[in-house]
């Protein structure tokens, strides 16, 4: 496939993905994602705004030094004091790239910006050459694109091109545009701009009219080569363009499209369940791709149309985007060879260290539970995925709830000093005692904003499996929590416990976060 019918796999899972209320990683669970993107085969990882705070710097100085085989980017605003650190995060990266970006469309200009459509060209133009000192690959991109007058889209653009960019990026920042309408956009500048040739044209689209993936796509039928999006469509407000949903649309209809990705698909799952994981934030049921019915057949015609051939209702196998099998994987009797081979088959990296615990945890469930699924295999190797350190320690726990009963929990608690703590308290039902008793524990205050729990597999046994989200409004943000158990008491408990050492991690790690302008945030 010539490089000319190529898309490339522009990753913004770490800068416009986290911008998702209550989706923070921090920055280890970034390096982590990151290392991930990069064996998925991304081209691009945006790893964050350096500008925004200590902790977005710190993470995008720490994915550069670790990603190889993509390029690592950074976002800056149209400025000097942005370009510089953006330049300082990403020096030491393999492959970097700077992503300067300026709103162009008449609400941003009048409203937001004040400036006129010279000044708005005379910025954009200055700041692609300051990043261009820094570094060769510089992106330029006219935020709110999709709602800029078009003539004046075609005459920043071919600015941003003469000083230096190397992509123009056209976002569809509110979520506003529409397949046909977008992808005309896309072919006036191919038309217009005389020096469009010199550039990837990239598209970056929202998904506030469920229309990001559609948009996208139209975009890449008229010639864009570069497509932004994030794992599981994460994102600021309804999310961005699902990244599995632009690869494997591209993959699946190659007949249509004729253009390919680097990407390596069968990392689809794994990845997606990892971000879903790491940031707390759940994976529809009936999301395409990953989603865990997305290759479910409930109705009889279909099922029968399945034995018979399953190209009758299928149009993607799921082990394509590694979709594990159900079937029964391991039993009380099974050895630590058929786990190590099992999780490798399910496309996980384990360090030795790492299967030992595994082990001993699957040991654990297996004696709760007689059959082991992939599914259960998979909610437990992701406790090694989210790096919050234990501060507080669920010891023990007691619940008493029943018809005629005030429901009252007790739980013990090791404190981040070691001191072991008691308490008690009452509660609407036993969830709510226990959310109260550590509240009472840790000292730590926050609303329940969400609360959900799903059954990993099938049957009486299953693990349950609780997320959750607190508000703490001390800190004006959200955070999330998840744990699984076959006592879903106990997973509620736990769940609670790991966002309450979210809360704490990023109350020990952070400095301040610089009130500044998010994109598309209304800033
Ligand atoms: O949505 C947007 O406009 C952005 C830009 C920074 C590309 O995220
Ligand atoms: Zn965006």
């Amino acid at each position: 496939m010539s490089d000319a019918n190529r898309i490339r796999i522009f990753d913004t899972t770490l800068r416009d993905g986290e911008q998702s209320p209550g989706a923070s990683m921090n920055i280890a669970e970034k390096v982590e994602v990151a290392r991930a993107l990069e064996a998925l085969g991304v081209d691009i990882i945006e790893a964050g705004f350096p500008i925004a705070s200590k902790g977005d710097f710190d993470a995008v100085r720490a994915v550069a030094a670790e990603v190889v085989d993509a390029t690592v980017c950074g976002l800056a605003r149209c400025n000097d004091r942005d370009i510089d650190r953006a330049w300082e995060a990403l020096e030491f990266a393999k492959s970097a790239r700077i992503h300067v970006f300026l709103a162009t469309s008449a609400i941003h200009r009048e409203h937001k910006l004040k400036m006129t459509r010279e000044q708005v060209i005379t910025r954009a133009v200055e700041s692609v050459r300051r990043a261009k000192s820094y570094c060769a690959d510089v992106e330029f991109s006219p935020e709110d694109a999709a709602r800029t007058e078009v003539d004046f889209l075609c005459d920043v653009v071919a600015a941003a091109i003469d000083a230096g960019a190397t992509t123009v990026n056209i976002p569809d920042t509110v979520g506003y545009a529409v397949p046909a309408q977008y992808a005309s956009t896309i072919k006036t500048l191919f038309d217009r701009v005389p020096n469009i040739g010199r550039a990837v044209v990239s598209v970056h689209c929202h998904n506030d009219l469920g229309l990001a993936v559609a948009n996208s796509l139209a975009a890449c039928a008229v010639g864009a080569r570069q497509v932004e999006c994030t794992i599981n469509g994460i994102g600021e407000r309804a999310g961005n363009a699902a990244l599995e949903e632009i690869v494997m649309a591209l993959r699946t209809r190659f007949d249509y499209f004729g253009l390919s990705t680097n990407i390596h698909a069968e990392k689809l799952y794994p990845v997606s369940r990892m971000v879903s994981t790491i940031t707390g934030l759940s994976v529809q049921r009936n999301k395409a791709i990953v989603g865990r019915n997305a290759f479910a057949h409930e109705a009889g015609i279909h099922q029968d149309g399945m034995l018979k051939e399953r190209s009758t209702y299928e149009i993607m196998r799921p082990e394509e985007v590694g979709v594990p099998k159900t079937d029964l994987v391991l039993g009380k009797h099974s050895g630590r060879h058929a786990l190590r081979d099992r999780v490798a088959e399910l496309n996980y990296r384990l360090t030795d260290e790492q299967l030992e615990t595994l082990f001993e945890d699957f040991k654990t469930l297996a004696d709760k539970k007689k059959e082991v699924y992939d599914e259960d295999l998979i909610v437990l190797i992701e406790k090694y995925m989210t790096d919050v350190p234990a501060h507080w320690e669920l010891l023990e726990l007691q619940t008493m709830a029943g018809k005629h009963l005030t429901p009252t929990a007790m739980v013990r608690i090791k404190r981040p000093d070691g001191v072991i703590v008691e308490d008690a308290a009452i509660g609407d039902g036993p969830v709510d005692a226990i959310f109260k008793a550590v509240e009472r524990v840790t000292g730590i205050a926050a609303n329940l904003r969400d609360f959900s729990v799903r059954g990993v597999t099938a049957g009486k046994d299953a693990q349950g499996e609780v997320t959750l989200e607190l508000e703490v409004e001390s800190d004006d943000r959200s955070f999330r929590g998840r744990a699984a158990s076959t006592d879903i008491i106990e997973a509620s408990a736990l769940a609670y416990l790991n966002a309450v050492n979210h809360i704490a991690t990023r109350r020990e790690r952070d400095t301040p976060r610089e009130v500044i302008g998010r994109p598309g945030a209304g800033a």
